[in-house]
């Protein structure tokens, strides 16, 4: 017995170590401790012995069993380590491998503008307001002093929106950001010194206009503004905006319906490329006394100015682009230009 005992611990042994990976492993396993296992059947056999035998006997088929357990079970971890060592070597990562890099992106050009507008406006102390790209037709017309007949208002002009206002005022999107002179100075006391930049819409395309483009509104109202605030503000914003003391604007005459007097804002370079010519920059004009009276004011009492510019001209003059088109087609070749 004591021989059979020694050699059935080495078989084991032996067939732990024989066995290929932990599935063979546990089946050699199943011979030796399993329910039909031989060290179970030796247990068995221990009933038929005498008590002191049996006691005898079943602590040496114990003690081989334990032998036999702490052989498989490190042949257990060998096979465990094995396996945590293949998963590390797959698992590996390359040092020495370059990284695939996060490229920077850039601000568009047109929005470089925007920011510029902003950033010199703040600095005379000018607000800066954000208003609704879909408007009513009361805000973006009527308020403003557009008669019933306007060509603007017509469907040729004008992206209608199928829908009405919860006012039941049809709905539209805005062709200009003149509404947001409104909607600003109903919202606030005077003096009212703001711009308004954003997105405007009007059914237009070719070089020089896009159905989706910005304007940046601006509007000074107190008890003392005159025409010639509005000269000399824009005339500075230019020249801080083109960064140069070479330029002359003037103020051509002209009509807009919310504005009178009115004037289209010319400007020439009287140097670089683009020396000598004049170069129609912007809409303005001084409030109309009607629009004044739709602000909530008393036009006896407030009087001042606006302006209408359009941010993607402003663009194309400062960097020297000549097809507006070029802002909206998404070419990287043209857009990584404004931002080395
Ligand atoms: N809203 C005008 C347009 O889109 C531009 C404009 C002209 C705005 C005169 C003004 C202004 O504030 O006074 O064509």
């Amino acid at each position: 017995m004591t021989q059979s005992l020694d050699e059935l611990i080495s078989q084991a042994q032996e067939k732990f170590a024989e066995a290929a990976d932990a599935a063979a492993l546990e089946n050699e396993k199943a011979k030796f401790l399993g329910k039909n296992g031989v060290i179970t059947g030796l247990m068995k056999g221990l009933a038929q012995l005498a008590p002191d035998q049996k006691r005898a006997e079943g602590a040496r088929i114990n003690q081989a069993k334990q032998q036999i357990e702490s052989l498989l079970n490190e042949r257990r971890d060998e096979f465990a380590r094995a396996e945590l060592n293949k998963r590390l070597a797959a698992e590996t990562i390359d040092v020495s491998l370059p990284g695939r890099g996060r490229s920077k992106g850039g601000i568009h050009p047109v929005i470089q503008t925007w920011q510029r507008i902003e950033e010199i406006f703040r600095s005379i102390g000018f607000d800066v307001a954000d208003g609704p790209e879909i408007e009513n037709d009361w805000t973006n017309f009527t308020a403003l002093n557009n008669p019933e007949n306007h060509p603007a208002r017509s469907m040729q002009d004008t992206f209608y929106v199928d829908m009405n206002d919860a006012d039941g005022l049809p709905l539209l999107l805005r062709t200009h950001t003149s509404p947001m002179q409104v909607r600003y100075a109903r919202m606030h006391n005077p003096p009212i010194k703001v711009i308004a930049p954003g997105r405007t819409y009007r059914v237009d395309s070719d070089a020089t206009h896009s159905p989706m483009f910005h304007q940046v509104e601006g509007l000074w109202i107190a008890e003392d503004i005159s025409f010639a605030d509005l000269k000399g503000v824009y005339t500075n914003f230019l020249r801080a905006f083109f960064e140069t003391e070479d330029l002359c604007v003037r103020f051509r005459p002209s009509f807009f319906p919310f504005t009178e007097p009115s004037a289209e804002i010319d400007m020439m370079f009287t140097s670089g490329p683009n020396q000598g010519r004049w170069l129609e920059i912007s809409g303005s004009g001084q409030v109309h006394p009607t629009v004044v009276k739709n602000y909530g004011l008393d036009p006896e009492k407030y009087i001042g100015f606006a302006f209408g510019s359009g941010i993607e001209r402003l663009t194309m003059l400062r960097y020297g682009v000549n097809d507006l088109r070029q802002f909206y087609e998404g070419d990287l070749r043209f857009l990584r230009q404004f931002n080395r």
